[in-house]
């Protein structure tokens, strides 16, 4: 099994690693990419084509891990050239990529989305959907962990979108909220008080999403332009318009976070040293 990934960032080295270990072979393409992919690619030991175009020819699957605003881009690329499966696994709205796959000529195409953290490794759940869904799950046989959920393209994302309006607009509204508690020196009794109505684990839950938004900041404001899309097809946006708002604005009040905090109240204490400039 030849895997191709369009893209090597922090996905594409996660499941490289795992599919190589289960005997896939994978490859990527590098060349005008920046030195933290150069890195990546060069590190995992993939093999490595000179354009997107080969590495387009000779996958059996090609999976698009770019970034949501270049889905299109790398498809109108490619798009003539796939032989096999193409797979766009972005955080994108199910009309962005029903127009990324409407570039692939030969048709063989999948939504898929995951669902969670890529920290989880090669078997973090990945959910799946149009006519071809079940030939990229063939990739369960080399560690993936894939449930095909529909055989429309846009059914994938938009699950991923909605679940994302609400994952990160809790993020936002806890950031916020305990953030002020801090201020007045009642961040611990707060957590304590929601805890004391939510399930078992919600403190700890709590803080982690508190940490990790700090640390994706930028990529969160990202993505909430697709989720606002998705929900602007349905209803005007206000929620999902203020979490976008919020990462945006989180991403210039945390700017060079080089290690991840270790707590919450260190990164409440970035915030402070921002305003403090
Ligand atoms: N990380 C997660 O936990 C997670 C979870 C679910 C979904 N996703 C989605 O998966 C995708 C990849 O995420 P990631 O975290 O791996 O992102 P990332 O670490 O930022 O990596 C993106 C990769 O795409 C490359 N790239 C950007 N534009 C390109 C182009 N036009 N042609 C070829 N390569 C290009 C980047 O190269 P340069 O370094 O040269 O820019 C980099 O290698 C995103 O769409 C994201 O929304 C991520």
């Amino acid at each position: 099994m030849k895997v191709g990934f369009l893209g090597f960032g922090e996905v594409a080295s996660i499941l490289s690693e795992g599919l190589q270990k289960h005997g896939a072979t994978v490859a990527t393409c590098i060349e005008e990419r920046s030195t933290k992919t150069k890195e990546l690619a060069e590190k995992s030991g993939v093999k490595l084509y000179k354009t997107n175009i080969e590495l387009a020819e000779v996958s059996d699957i090609l999976i698009s891990t770019v970034t949501p605003s270049q889905a299109i881009k790398v498809a109108q690329e490619v798009g003539k050239y796939v032989n096999g499966i193409y797979v766009d696994i972005n955080n994108v709205s199910p009309k962005t990529v029903k127009k990324t796959l409407s570039f692939i000529e030969n048709r063989k195409t999948v939504d898929a989305a995951i669902i969670g953290s890529i920290k989880k490794g090669l078997n973090v759940s990945v959910i799946a959907s149009g006519d071809y869904a079940a030939q990229f799950a063939e990739l369960n046989n080399y560690g993936m962990n894939i449930n095909v959920i529909g055989d429309e393209i846009g059914q994938a994302s938009a699950i991923k979108m909605l679940r994302s309006s609400f994952t990160k607009g809790i993020s936002a509204l806890l950031f916020e909220t305990i953030y002020s508690a801090y201020k007045m020196g009642i961040d611990e009794e707060v957590l304590k008080y929601i805890a004391g109505t939510e399930c078992e684990g919600f403190k700890d839950s709590a803080i982690s999403r508190i940490i990790s938004s700090s640390v994706h900041a930028k990529r969160r404001g990202e993505e909430m332009e697709e989720v606002i899309g998705l929900i602007s097809e349905h209803m005007t946006p206000k929620m999902s318009s203020a979490t976008e708002k919020f990462f945006k604005s989180l991403n210039e009040d945390i700017d060079n976070l080089e290690n991840r905090p270790k707590n919450y109240k260190e990164v409440f204490k970035l915030i402070d040293k921002k305003e403090k400039k």
